[in-house]
């Protein structure tokens, strides 16, 4: 049976760094894992975070499909969102909850893994700061987010 792996921290909480270390424990057991993240699917719509509700309406269709795809075909999904419950016109939505239907009618198994203990705050923003600033109209993935922005997130927590 197929695993969904969620990921789930604070930006620069080391996710996608825990998202490829599972990669390649599930290569080296001889099976494919499927690493999907919104920021690798707005880099290739050539969009950012700021793109609103029209993008992002895409890139959460694009990334479904493809975890769904994976799931499908036997193949792990690791998502390495932040996939933090946020409030939206007033309520609190929990990203877990949609994925959890999606595992569901694919017949997959589903882990979160919660980075919370693996960097509080203060170090998520010092590690934050070390990342490179994204490039007006360059890539996102893997660049800087900025300290109000994790400050903000973990408002929620
Ligand atoms: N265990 C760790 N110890 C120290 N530094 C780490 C660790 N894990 C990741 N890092 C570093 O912290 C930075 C952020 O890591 P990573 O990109 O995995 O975070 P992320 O949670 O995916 O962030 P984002 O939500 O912005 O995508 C990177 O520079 C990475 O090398
Ligand atoms: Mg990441």
């Amino acid at each position: 049976m197929a695993r969904l792996i969620l990921m789930r921290g604070l930006p620069a909480s080391g996710k996608s760094t825990a998202a490829r270390q599972e990669q390649a424990r599930i290569r080296e057991a001889g099976l494919y894992g499927l690493v999907v993240s919104r920021d690798a699917i707005r880099d290739m719509l050539g969009c950012d975070w700021a793109g609103g509700r029209e993008s992002e309406d895409v890139v959460t269709a694009v990334q479904t499909a493809a975890v769904r795809a994976a799931l499908r075909a036997g193949v792990d999904a690791v998502v390495d969102d932040t996939n933090l419950p946020y409030v939206r016109h007033g309520e609190l939505v929990d990203p877990i909850d949609r994925w959890l239907d999606v595992a569901h009618e694919c017949g997959a198994t589903v882990l979160v893994s919660d980075m919370s203990n693996a960097a509080d705050v203060e170090e998520c923003i010092r590690r934050d700061a070390l990342r490179p600033l994204p490039v007006p109209g360059g890539p996102i993935y893997g660049c800087q987010v900025g300290e109000a922005v994790i400050r903000r997130m973990a408002e929620n927590l």
